[in-house]
């Protein structure tokens, strides 16, 4: 069996970590793209140099060329430029927006079969926008925010209740970012609702919402600590988990920004939920009861989707 491609579109921070993780886990071999020119080429080699002594066997490569994507199995996409001070968020919509367009194309004409992973903010609009312009079934392109969200809610409350982040479940949904849900009904210690276990370690009902709110607010932390750029570690695992549940067709529940029409009294737009991963793609959309203050969150949540989804329809008449 010929080993697989993954495609890398967009070879920054992101990306490189993308590259790192994906070569040590032997997922197969890897091409590094950007537009910057020689960045793509340096990262691939420097990587390429880490297989003697971490001891894998991938084939790492650098381009600015789309065509040498041809043929991907999996391409995650992280091109685009962050919001810089004094950028409106139509601005950089506009600019990503373009960016997305670019790449849809180059992956409709090179690796029209490749199950595609974005995650290139403001991520439920461009995970739209990305599917639009590449024109691949909306089961093989999906957005990474959900096992991000997730995972800090989940480090979080085992920070807070001094457990094993291994026995944390927790559960977002919704939007990626400030309007994200994270739902505490499904979120457990394992198996024990956090609300319960809340009470028989004694921490408060405001305690979790503040923990809520820092989960809401996770990204902007990193920003505001790193100074010059965004998360970059936690993002690039997230998105390889759901690679792997891909390649290896493991149907994992993974909550992702998946195409939802219909469920969740939805019309058809990219928003977090619970999905199956499996060699189909986002397989199946998990509809679960929700409380009426999450629904309501959640309405929020996709309300503020719409709107950017408005505004890139807006700024490109081609997307309908
Ligand atoms: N085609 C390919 N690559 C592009 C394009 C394009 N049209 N435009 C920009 N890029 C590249 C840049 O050259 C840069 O190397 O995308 C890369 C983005 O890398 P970083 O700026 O390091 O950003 P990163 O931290 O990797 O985050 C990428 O993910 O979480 C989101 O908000 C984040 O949208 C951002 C994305």
């Amino acid at each position: 069996m010929a080993r697989k491609k993954i495609a890398l579109i967009g070879s920054g921070m992101i990306g490189g970590t993308l590259a790192h993780l994906a070569a040590k886990k032997e997922m197969g071999d890897i091409v590094l793209f950007d537009i910057a020119e020689g960045m793509p080429q340096g990262k691939a080699l420097d990587l390429s140099q880490c297989g003697p002594i971490e001891g894998f066997d991938a084939k790492i490569t650098g381009t600015n060329d789309y065509a040498d994507i041809a043929g991907a199995d999996v391409v995650i996409v992280t091109a685009g430029v962050p919001r810089k001070p004094g950028m409106s968020r139509d601005d950089l919509l506009g600019i990503n927006l373009k960016v997305m367009k670019a790449v849809g194309e180059g992956i409709k004409n090179n690796c029209p079969d490749a199950f595609v992973i974005c995650i290139t903010n403001p991520l439920d609009a461009m995970v739209w926008a990305l599917r639009e312009f590449s024109g691949l079934p909306h089961k093989k392109v999906v957005g990474m925010a959900g096992v991000l969200d997730s995972a800090r809610f989940a480090t979080f409350l085992a920070w807070e209740f001094d457990v094993s982040v291994k026995d944390v479940n927790a559960f977002v949904l919704g939007g990626h970012g400030d309007t994200m849900v994270p739902v505490s009904s499904y979120t457990t210690i394992n198996g024990i609702p956090v609300n319960d276990f809340a009470k028989i370690k004694g921490v408060s009902a405001s305690r979790i919402d503040e923990i809520v709110d820092r989960t809401r607010k996770g990204g902007g932390e990193i920003v505001g600590l790193l100074g010059n750029g965004s998360a970059y570690y936690a993002p690039a695992t997230s998105a390889i988990a759901m690679a792997e549940a891909y390649l290896g067709d493991t149907k994992r529940i993974l909550p992702c920004a998946s195409y939802v029409e219909g469920k969740y009294g939805l019309d058809g737009l990219y928003v977090g939920v619970p999905t199956m991963i499996g060699a189909g793609g986002t397989e199946e959309v998990i509809e679960i009861e929700l409380s009426d203050e999450e629904k309501s969150n959640l309405k929020v949540s996709t309300d503020a989707v719409e709107e950017l989804l408005e505004a890139c329809r807006g700024l490109d008449e081609s997307l309908t």
